[in-house]
C-alpha cells in the first residue's frame, strides 16, 4: 500500500493552479500510481499513461450516466435538468459501437471545412481588432481569434458575441470536472440550454455543420434525435474552442516571460514551426487528465487495483517525465523526437488534433510578431482558472512596451 512518507496527489496543494508542475512531479517521482481523492487510482508515469490510453481493456466513464444519477440533488423538484442529456453523446465518454459511429460522423464533418483559410483570416483579423490597444487582456486576444474561426465553423449568429462564447466553453467544459458545487452544476445546466438556442439559431453561412452531422448520420443509418446532434455540437464546439484557448493563452504567457523564445521562432523556417508547435502542445498540454475504467483487475508490483476502478491518468505529468524527454521543465523549441501525450491516444485520440495543429502552425509567427511589442502587466493580476481537469489562466493582463 501506499505509504505515508510519499506525495499524495492534492490539486488544493499550495500554488498548484499557478503551477501544478513541481507537485505533479513529486508526485511522479514518490508515488506514481496512487489511490486518493474521489476512490479513484491516479497514474503520473509517462509509461503507464501512454500504456493505459492506448490498451483496449479500459473503457471510457459515462459521464451522463454520472450526471443523470446527481440531477435529483442538484435540481430537486425544480429547473429543467439538462446535464445528463446534454453530454449524451460526448464521444470522450462514449464506448463500442455508440462511440465509433458518433467519431466516424465528427470526424467526417470536421473535414469538409476549409480550415486554412479561416485560420488565416482569424489572424488578421485579431491582430488588427487589438493593434491600437495599448493594454488588453491575452483571455480575450485568444478567444477573439478562436471565436473568428468558430463563428464560421459553427456558423454563429451575429447576435451571439465572443464573450458569450467564452463562458459557454467554459462552463460545458466544467461538467466534467472534479469537485463540482451544486451551484455551478445549475449555473452548467443554464449553460447547456443557452447553447441549444444559439445552435438553433444560426447565421447565413454556407458552411453549415448541424446540417453535416444530421446527413452524415442519415447516410450512414445512425439514429440521432435533435437532442443528440445537440450534444455533439455542444461537444464539438467546447473541444475546440476551450482547449485551443488554454493552450494558447499559457503559450503566450510563456513566450512574454521568456522573450529569447520569441526572436528564436521569428527565425524559423517551416519545418521548425512545426517542431516549435508540438513543444508548444508538450508544455502547455490543456487537457491535464483523462479518465478510464479497467475491465479486468490489475497488478503493478504490489499494488493490485480491483475491476471497475476508476482511474485517472494525469497526460500532463507524462508529458514531463524525465524518462521520457530530456530537461522536461524547460521549453526546447526544437525538441526532436517529441512524443507527447497532448492529444491522448488510441481509439480516443483527440479528433481535432491536426485542426489544433494548424491552429498554431498558421497562427504562431504573425502573433509573435504583434507580441513582441508588448509585456506582461505585472501591475495587474494574472488569474489561473480554479479547476484540476483542464488548466487555464483566466486573465493574462498585457501592455505595450514604452
Ligand atoms: C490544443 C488543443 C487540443 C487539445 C490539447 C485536445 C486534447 C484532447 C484530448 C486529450 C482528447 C482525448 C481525451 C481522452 O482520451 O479521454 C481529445 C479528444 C477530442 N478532441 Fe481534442 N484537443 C484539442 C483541440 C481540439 C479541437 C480543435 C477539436 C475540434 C475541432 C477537438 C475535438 C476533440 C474531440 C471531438 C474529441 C473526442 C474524441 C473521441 O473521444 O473519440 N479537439 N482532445
Amino acid at each position: 500500500m501506499v505509504s505515508n512518507s510519499k506525495i499524495i496527489w492534492n490539486p488544493y496543494s499550495p500554488d498548484y493552479f499557478r503551477n501544478p508542475y513541481p507537485h505533479l512531479n513529486a508526485c511522479r517521482e514518490s508515488n506514481p500510481i496512487q489511490f486518493g481523492l474521489h476512490d479513484s487510482w491516479i497514474f503520473f508515469k509517462y509509461n503507464h499513461v501512454s500504456e493505459i490510453i492506448r490498451s483496449q481493456d479500459f473503457l471510457v466513464s459515462d459521464l451522463s450516466g454520472y450526471l443523470k444519477t446527481k440531477e435529483p440533488y442538484i435540481f430537486g423538484n425544480n429547473g429543467c435538468p439538462y446535464l445528463a442529456k446534454g453530454t449524451q453523446k460526448w464521444l470522450l465518454y462514449l464506448n463500442g459501437d455508440e462511440h465509433k459511429q458518433a467519431r466516424a460522423i465528427v470526424g467526417k464533418a470536421f473535414k469538409e471545412f476549409n480550415l486554412k483559410v479561416a485560420i488565416s483570416e482569424a489572424t488578421e483579423q485579431v491582430i488588427k481588432k487589438f493593434e491600437s490597444e495599448t493594454e488588453f487582456d491575452g483571455i480575450d486576444f485568444c478567444s477573439e481569434f478562436l471565436f473568428f474561426i468558430m463563428k464560421k465553423f459553427y456558423n454563429i449568429h451575429d447576435d451571439y458575441t465572443m464573450e458569450e462564447i467564452k463562458i459557454y466553453s467554459n462552463r460545458i467544459a466544467r461538467a466534467q470536472d472534479m469537485f463540482v458545487t451544486k451551484q455551478v452544476y445549475q449555473e452548467i445546466n443554464k449553460w447547456f440550454l443557452w447553447g441549444n438556442d444559439m445552435f438553433n439559431h444560426q447565421g447565413n453561412d454556407a458552411f453549415n455543420y448541424k446540417q453535416l452531422i444530421e446527413d452524415f448520420a442519415k447516410n450512414m443509418q445512425v439514429e440521432f434525435s435533435e437532442e443528440n446532434v445537440l450534444s455533439i455540437l455542444s461537444l464539438s464546439l467546447m473541444a475546440a474552442f476551450e482547449t485551443s484557448k488554454d493552450n494558447l493563452v499559457i503559450a503566450i504567457n510563456e513566450f512574454l516571460t521568456q522573450p529569447n523564445l520569441m526572436e528564436e521562432a521569428l527565425s524559423f523556417d517551416e519545418n521548425q514551426i512545426s517542431l516549435l508547435t508540438e513543444e508548444i502542445f508538450r508544455f502547455c498540454a490543456p487537457v491535464h487528465y483523462t479518465i478510464r475504467i479497467n475491465k479486468n483487475k490489475l497488478q503493478f508490483n504490489d499494488i493490485e487495483i480491483p475491476a471497475q476502478s476508476r482511474i485517472y491518468v494525469c497526460l500532463a505529468s507524462a508529458n514531463r517525465d524525465a524518462d521520457e524527454f530530456q530537461n522536461p521543465d524547460s521549453f526546447i523549441s526544437l525538441r526532436n523526437p517529441n512524443e507527447h501525450l497532448t492529444f491522448g491516444a488510441g481509439s480516443h485520440l483527440c479528433l481535432g488534433a491536426s485542426i489544433a495543429r494548424q491552429e498554431i502552425r498558421i497562427c504562431i509567427k504573425p502573433m509573435i510578431e504583434f507580441l513582441k511589442n508588448y509585456l506582461i502587466d505585472s501591475s495587474k493580476e494574472l488569474k489561473y482558472g480554479k479547476q484540476i481537469l483542464l488548466r487555464t489562466i483566466e486573465s493574462l493582463p498585457i501592455k505595450k512596451k514604452s
